[in-house]
Parts: C-alpha cells; sequence; structure tokens
C-alpha cells in the first residue's frame, strides 16, 4: 500500500491544502473587489465623467483645453493627453489659486502627477478624472505622465507656473 502511494503521481496531501488555500484566497479576494465595485460603489478615485476618447478633442470643454477662471482665486484646468503631449504643456495661476483639473486621454492610458500637490491621476481613454489643488507658494510645478504610454513616455510632461502677485 505505501509503496503504491510512493509511486502514484497524486498530489501530496499538503500541496493539495495549500493548493486550496490559495483558491480559497483567490476567491474572497475577487469577491471582495466585485461587492466593493457593484454594491458599495468603489471605483478610481478622481473619476468626474465619461466621455466618447473618439469626439471628445473636437467637442465640448476639451475641444478649447486650458484653464478657465470661474471665480475670484477659482480655476478650472482642462487637460487633454495623447501621445506624448498634455495640451496645454503649461498653465499659469496667481499664487493662493485653487485649480480643478480635468483630464482625459483620446488614445491610451496615461497618468498626470503634479510635484508637491495631491494632484496623482489615472489618465483613463473615455473618463475624465479630475482632482483640485490649491497652490499656496510661487513656483515652477512639474507635472508628468506616470504610466508608460509609449516610447515617447518620458517626453509626456508640463508645469503649472504660479506667478507672485503684485
Ligand atoms: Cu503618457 Cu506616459
Amino acid at each position: 500500500m505505501s509503496d503504491r502511494r510512493r509511486l502514484s503521481l497524486g498530489i501530496d496531501r499538503f500541496e493539495r491544502n495549500w493548493m486550496l488555500v490559495s483558491l480559497v484566497v483567490l476567491v474572497v479576494f475577487a469577491a471582495a473587489v466585485a461587492i466593493g465595485s457593484l454594491v458599495s460603489g468603489f471605483g478610481l478615485p478622481g473619476v468626474h465623467s465619461r466621455v466618447d476618447p473618439r469626439t471628445v478633442a473636437s467637442e465640448g470643454e476639451f475641444a478649447n483645453p486650458g484653464l478657465r477662471e470661474i471665480g475670484p482665486g477659482e480655476y478650472q484646468a482642462y487637460l487633454l493627453s495623447r501621445q506624448f503631449v498634455f495640451e496645454p504643456r503649461e498653465i499659469a495661476v496667481p499664487v493662493g489659486s485653487t485649480v480643478t483639473f480635468y483630464v482625459t486621454s483620446v488614445d491610451v492610458q496615461h497618468g498626470m502627477k503634479i510635484q508637491d500637490t495631491n494632484v496623482n491621476l489615472q489618465v483613463i481613454p473615455g473618463h475624465v478624472s479630475t482632482l483640485s489643488a490649491t497652490f499656496d507658494r510661487p513656483g515652477i510645478y512639474p507635472f508628468i505622465c506616470t504610466e508608460f504610454c509609449g516610447l515617447g513616455h518620458q517626453g509626456m510632461f508640463g508645469q503649472v507656473i504660479v506667478e507672485e502677485t503684485g
């Protein structure tokens, strides 16, 4: 009996148990993700709305990307990302401004991270991602694409210029 067992190609008891444990863990994780997104409504941070990536560059707010002043010290910045630029590449606001960024992509997945701020977005075609930042110190705040988006990825950057007010 014991000899036959040793020669069989059956799975070891401990190995089988551990396979079972990993399977249970995977099922629990998948269930947690499914329940989180479908029942509790968890999603990507900063998702604002959906757009059609084929037309977003020609109609709506992103047809004319850039800065809009919506009140004293309050701005909206619409940024269109494509391989391998942000449009516009440069935004200038007076010190103390609060800027809400709306960013989308016309092609592949990009990212947008503005140095020294909380703005760190996934930029996904079809989605508008949004986050706000208040710029209390004058200076240059570079932003970069944080998602490898192709051969020109490393050249995809821009800057927010926060100007001292006289
Ligand atoms: Cu866009 Cu990397």
